[in-house]
C-alpha cells in the first residue's frame, strides 16, 4: 500500500543513536503530498521528538492546514501495530481533524485502523485560543 511504503520512507531519516527505535509517519494531503516525519532524539534524552509530531509539525509548518489531511500513517519495527505516545495522541487531536483515518502498522504489514477521538477519548481541549494566531 501506498501509504504504508510512504510511511517507511519516512522511518529511513530517524535520528536514533539513544534507543535505535526507528519510527515514520507520513501525512497524506488532498492534494496528494506526503509530508513525512521520523523521531529525531538528542543526547538530551527527553528533548527526542516522535515522528508523529515531526510530520504534524512539518505540515502546519509549511503552511498546510488540518483540512487538508486525508490520513496519517505511523510504522515501526514493532510485533503489533506500534501505538503512538500520550503526547502524540495529545497533539494529533487538536492538529488532526475529527474522524480521519490513522492507520498503525509494522514492519510486516500488519495495520491498525484508527482516528483521533480512538486514541484520546475525554481529550483536553478546553483552552480555546485564537486558533489562527
Ligand atoms: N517514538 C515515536 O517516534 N513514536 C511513537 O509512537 C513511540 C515512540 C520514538 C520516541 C523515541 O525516539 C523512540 O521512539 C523510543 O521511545
Amino acid at each position: 500500500m501506498k501509504h504504508l511504503d510512504e510511511a517507511k520512507k519516512a522511518r529511513k531519516n530517524a535520528y536514533v543513536p539513544y534507543s535505535h527505535f526507528k519510527v515514520g509517519a507520513t501525512i497524506l494531503l488532498k492534494d496528494g503530498t506526503y509530508v513525512h516525519g521520523a523521531n529525531i532524539e538528542n543526547a538530551a534524552y527527553p528533548l527526542a521528538n516522535c515522528a508523529e509530531r515531526s510530520a504534524l509539525f512539518s505540515l502546519y509548518s509549511q503552511g498546510y492546514k488540518k483540512e487538508d489531511i486525508v490520513s496519517m500513517t505511523i510504522v515501526a519495527d514493532t510485533d503489533h501495530p506500534v501505538s503512538p505516545c500520550g503526547a502524540c495522541r495529545q497533539v494529533i487531536h487538536e492538529l488532526v481533524p475529527k474522524g480521519t483515518p490513522i492507520y498503525l502498522a509494522n514492519l510486516k504489514g500488519e495495520i491498525k485502523e484508527t482516528d483521533p477521538d480512538d486514541l484520546l477519548p475525554y481529550a483536553f481541549e478546553e483552552f480555546e485560543g485564537d486558533k489562527d494566531a
